[in-house]
């Protein structure tokens, strides 16, 4: 028999296709449902693991970590973003953190589409008229969305989701402007026009594309949303936290902004539900990544961090402070 690497302790239900390749390499505990951080942390002193599998629906902040048991050598989040995880606290405690970047890029920038279109659409409308049997007959001039097709988008974070949705975005001959900390190579660029100030892009954004990570406070304030072109359509696929929604909603209310698509809230899941009674939305419930390959793919490489450093391995997707 191979000896196992360790313990694991999991905070979600681990899927039968995964769970045996997972139990040929640990001890495992996973348990029925998903954990909130204070079980997770009562499972994992009663069972000492060497590595954690936690999802993104759980702060893991300093004082979470400083009750983790002393056995704990890797923790791995099933999401590209980390915001939910003090990585210096984790860190100081020799803790490694892996999350799982690459994999869910398509899907992620597929589900950006997908709100930009059903916002700008009027899809919920469209949606309920459906499901309550098709009583309203739209008029030839009624229940007008806006085209798509040709409208400039900003993409505010230009990593490998931004650049995805960049891809997509091109299909429909929008013509793509980003802004990023750093100007990318001429073939990442691909032809999209660099601007080194936000607030010098907002003015020629008709539609504006957040696609960089939480955890670096909020982006768009009232003065923002008022920098953008009236009737602008603004998605939101990265994190609510970068968002004012209170400047949002009467951005939307103004009709200043034409609609927004959002999967992601400040608060999850008690979002702010104004924002789903205004017209002029298009929500999803943070799917971005919700796809049986994409999901598959993210446990994998979640679980493949935490084999790599119980085996002495540095893995790739390792998360730095
Ligand atoms: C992530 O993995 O961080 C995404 O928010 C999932 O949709």
């Amino acid at each position: 028999m191979i000896a196992k690497l360790g313990r694991l302790v999991a905070s979600l239900p681990i899927p039968r296709h995964l769970r045996d390749g997972v139990e040929a390499a640990f001890v495992v505990v996973a348990p029925e449902r998903h954990l909130k951080t204070d079980e997770l942390l009562a499972l994992a002193n009663q069972h000492q693991p060497d590595g954690i599998l936690m999802s993104l629906g759980m702060p893991m902040r300093a004082e979470h970590i400083a009750q983790l048991p002393a056995s704990v050598r890797v923790l791995a989040t099933t999401s590209v973003g980390y915001d939910h995880i003090d990585i210096a606290a984790a860190n100081a405690r020799g803790i490694v953190v892996c999350n799982t970047p690459d994999v869910l890029t398509d899907a992620t920038a597929d589900t950006h589409m997908l709100l930009l279109l059903g916002a700008a659409r009027c899809a919920k409308a469209h949606v309920r008229n459906m499901d309550g049997g098709w009583k309203i007959r739209n008029g030839f001039f009624q229940g007008l969305g806006v085209d798509v097709t040709g409208k400039t988008m900003g993409i505010v974070g230009m990593g490998r989701i931004g650049r995805a949705v960049a891809d997509r975005a091109r299909g429909f001959r929008m013509p793509i402007l980003y802004h990023n900390r750093n100007r990318l190579s001429p073939d990442l660029e691909a032809g999209a026009r660099y601007f080194p100030s936000l607030d010098e892009m907002l003015p020629h954004c008709q539609v504006l594309s957040l696609n960089l990570p939480g955890g670096q406070g909020v982006l768009m304030t009232r003065e923002r949303f008022a920098q953008l072109p009236k009737g602008a359509i603004f998605v939101n696929s990265a994190r609510g936290s970068l968002v004012d929604e209170e400047a949002l909603v009467e951005a939307l209310k103004s009709g200043h902004l034409g609609s927004a698509g959002l999967d992601v809230f400040q608060k999850e899941p008690n979002f702010d539900t104004r924002l789903n009674d205004l017209e002029n939305t298009f929500l999803l419930p943070h799917v971005g990544s919700a796809t049986i390959e994409t999901r598959t793919a993210m446990a994998e490489l979640a679980i493949d961090g935490i084999v790599a450093v119980l085996s002495g391995r540095t893995p790739d997707n390792v998360v730095q402070a």
